[in-house]
């Protein structure tokens, strides 16, 4: 048996839903423990094709445990959606289980993210306009409404209450717009509790029951490592811990009890949103990989910026994250490009830094340094063994175990479950 994180190693969007299907394969419980509807899961079962934002993706199998952790923000109008999209599909969700911690996202919330970008202007986050942010902030201000205040009725008409008269003080005096009804969101909320008490557990006493019986257990990511909080290019970045540490606060289970952490790399770096990127390609050569890896995001259609490989990154989420093994997504996408460029260093005002930096200032001032490698001109997605994958193919993956000192346990050719070549186990 093992424990397994999975976090995405740059900004998200790394291919995370695909190598997360494939080990949920394995696993017997599928753990979320961060974020909420922000992120976005893109899933290919037998041609397929299945979008997830709040549901562990091991809900595609009938007989996984999947628990949405203490950690999550959950919108309860979403969580819903998303269960019927489901149950339209003929997939039930009887083995969910959704912890009475998790924190819930009000209406609110969602019009706070869209007021507070509104006001940051040209100095906006680029969130995704979910009402993340908000929902942390009350959470960590002790303001917050818990899942289970949620299905408790009495509670949480007295919670709302005194939630909502501050948040209507704030859209009125400072935000000078109207506020919203009490009776309203308690009447809309109820009905959600209704459906949703079925699902709600003390999820860590399940998740460490699991483990202690020695049944597999995957810890599947949301967002990235330059997302994180803490570890993130602050303040472009959400309001949890995409980084390995966050599945443990965020699903109650201790570090001791964690044998491995795979990060998934993408073979080039995207992001959404505003914010440093030192590798971006503002060229035709950026488009090219958008147009060919498909860089628009799941959960709000934007296109993403595109950018070459940058082991400074790779490096930091090795160690900030402890990574035991990476998974290397949508190698194909490099297909017939005739030099690749891997970003080894920043050189910042005419000084190596190896180290990726903190401040924001900095990171806006490094200029990559380069290393060019030769591309390959042959497709790899139908490759199933690494050995047949071109010379400079193995190559390019070799050298990123190299600069990251960590190696490869996975590639994946394509977004299908057999353009997989497996290398370790992860499990
Ligand atoms: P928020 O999470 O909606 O508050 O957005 C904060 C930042 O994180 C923005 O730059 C978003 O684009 C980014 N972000 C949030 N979730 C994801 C994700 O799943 N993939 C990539 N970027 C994300």
């Amino acid at each position: 048996m093992s424990t397994v994180v999975l976090i995405g190693a740059q900004w998200g969007d790394e291919g995370k839903g695909k190598i997360t299907d494939f080990l949920a394969r394995q696993a017997e419980v599928v753990v979320r423990s961060q974020g909420g509807n922000n992120a976005g899961h893109t899933v290919v079962v037998d041609d397929k094709e299945y979008k997830l934002h709040l549901i562990p993706s091991g809900i595609l199998y009938p007989e996984k445990l999947c628990v949405i952790g203490n950690g999550v923000v959950i919108d309860p109008k979403v969580l819903l959606e998303e269960i019927d999209y489901l149950a339209e599909n003929g997939i039930q969700t009887d083995n969910l289980r959704i912890s009475s911690s998790a924190h819930v996202i009000m209406p609110y919330h969602k019009k706070l993210d869209e007021l507070q970008e509104e006001r940051r202007g040209n100095k906006k986050i680029g969130t995704t306009k979910r009402g993340i942010g908000p929902c942390y902030m009350d959470k960590i201000a002790r303001t917050g409404i818990r899942i289970i205040d949620l299905i408790n009725a009495n509670d949480f008409k007295e919670t709302l209450g005194s939630a909502l008269q501050d948040k209507n003080y704030l859209f009125d005096k400072v935000y000078n717009t109207t506020g919203f009804e009490l009776q309203e969101i308690y009447d809309e909320y109820m009905q959600y509790a209704e459906r949703i008490r079925p699902y709600v557990t003390d999820t860590s006493v399940l998740i460490n029951k699991a483990i202690d019986e020695r049944r597999d257990v995957l810890f599947e990511g949301a967002q990235g490592t330059l997302l994180d909080i803490d570890h993130g290019t602050y303040p472009f970045v959400t309001s949890s811990y995409p980084t390995s540490g966050g599945a443990c606060v965020g699903s109650g289970v201790g570090p001791t009890k964690i044998d491995s952490v795979l990060g998934v790399v993408k073979a080039y770096t995207t992001r959404v949103g505003e914010g440093p990127f030192p590798t971006e390609l503002r060229n035709e050569m950026g488009d090219q990989i958008r147009k060919a890896g498909h860089e628009f995001g799941t959960t709000t259609g934007r296109p993403r910026r595109c950018g070459w490989m940058d082991a400074v990154i790779l490096r930091y989420a090795a160690r900030i994250n402890g990574l035991t093994g990476i998974a290397v997504t949508k190698l194909d996408v490099l297909d017939g490009l005739e030099t690749l460029k891997i970003c080894t260093a920043y050189k910042y005002q005419g000084e190596i830094l190896n180290e990726f930096p903190s401040s924001l200032k900095v990171l806006e001032q490094c200029q990559p340094v380069y290393e060019e490698l030769p591309g390959w001109q042959q497709e790899t997605s139908e490759i199933e063994d690494y050995n047949d994958l071109p010379q400079n193919a193995k190559r390019y993956l070799h050298r990123l175990e190299e600069l990251s000192g960590v190696k490869i346990d996975m590639v994946s050719v394509g977004p299908g479950r057999k353009q997989t070549i497996v290398i370790n186990n992860t499990f």
